[in-house]
């Protein structure tokens, strides 16, 4: 990150969000893709490596090609594994292929999985708090052979009984807090044991707790990331409580010029899947509309 945080706040009135952007398992998963194509020339994902248009072009560009299944692969180049991970069926699929594949699950999400396939065995009934349509969630739906109950609020289980009296919930590492909460509070009066893994990435709720401090204390907050990321999504529900002038913006050619004056507090942050040049060029572009409205 070419920016100074003490330096945007005294010059420009910009606050920076502490642990804005891509976290330890999307860097991970572009550094692994990278290494990959420096060795194949061509590699594919089986949808966006991550959720972040502007990153996935550019990677198009370079050989790394998003293909929608693995059907559509038709050549012997490796697949590399997003970091949500997959499903036990699609790996021995894409391993069936004889491709070499490239994992880049991250190891966070792993641990997820494992925990899911554990409670499975021992024969707890499953609950993912998270979103049914999440890869992450689909993936750790398969870790539990499809027999997990996905909710991501009491609202989702007020009809649902438990099929045995043994309870394990696991959260999608993306997730707010207040949802495991909120599930966990609908359940206890209807399990009669349940085990809590709060399986939400340390990555998240740092994010998440810097996100709040910084909302507080701004006039107008800017949250950058894909609109295709949950966690980005999150990011804007939480500071949209404490600031009603919270936008979601995926590149800086969004940002609302009309709203910003020299003096405006300006809070920023980014989604874990959202790269330092795409912020960069945001608080670029901050920093001339602001010095352009001071004349
Ligand atoms: Fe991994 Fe957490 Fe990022 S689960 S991919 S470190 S948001």
């Amino acid at each position: 990150m070419k920016y100074n945080k003490q330096e945007l706040w005294e010059k420009y009135r910009i606050l920076l969000a502490d642990n804005a952007g891509a976290c330890f398992g999307v860097r991970r998963a572009l550094r692994l893709t990278m290494e990959s194509l420096e060795k194949y020339k061509r590699v594919y994902t089986i949808g966006p490596l991550i959720h972040n248009p502007q990153v996935v072009e550019k990677l198009e560009s370079k050989g790394a090609l998003v293909a929608e299944t693995v059907y559509d692969v038709t050549d012997n180049y490796p697949i590399v594994l997003r970091s949500h991970g997959v499903s036990p069926e699609m790996l021995a699929l894409i391993q069936s292929k004889g491709s070499p594949v490239i994992d880049a699950t991250c190891p966070n999400v792993r641990r997820a999985q494992d925990i899911v396939s554990k409670l499975q065995k021992d024969d707890y009934q499953v609950i993912i708090v998270g979103e049914k349509a999440h890869p992450e969630v689909i993936g750790l739906l398969a870790h539990a052979s499809g027999h997990a109950i996905v909710a991501v609020s009491s609202d989702e289980l007020a009809d649902i009984k438990p099929k045995t009296e043994r309870v394990g919930i696991v959260v999608q590492t993306t997730q707010v807090i207040d949802n495991l909460y909120k599930v966990t509070k609908e359940l206890i009066s209807k399990c009669k044991e349940i085990r809590i893994f709060n399986t939400i990435c340390e990555a998240t709720l740092q994010r998440q707790t810097a996100a709040v401090e910084m909302a507080k204390k701004s006039e107008l907050v800017l949250i950058i990331g894909g609109r295709n990321s949950a966690n980005t999504t999150n990011l804007f529900k939480i500071c949209h409580e404490y600031i009603s002038n919270t936008f979601h913006i995926e590149t800086a050619d969004e940002i609302p010029v009309d709203l910003i004056k020299a003096d405006t507090i300006v809070g920023v942050t980014a989604g874990a899947s959202t790269v330092d040049w795409i912020i960069e060029k945001v608080i670029d572009k901050l920093i001339d509309i602001k010095f352009k409205n001071s004349k």
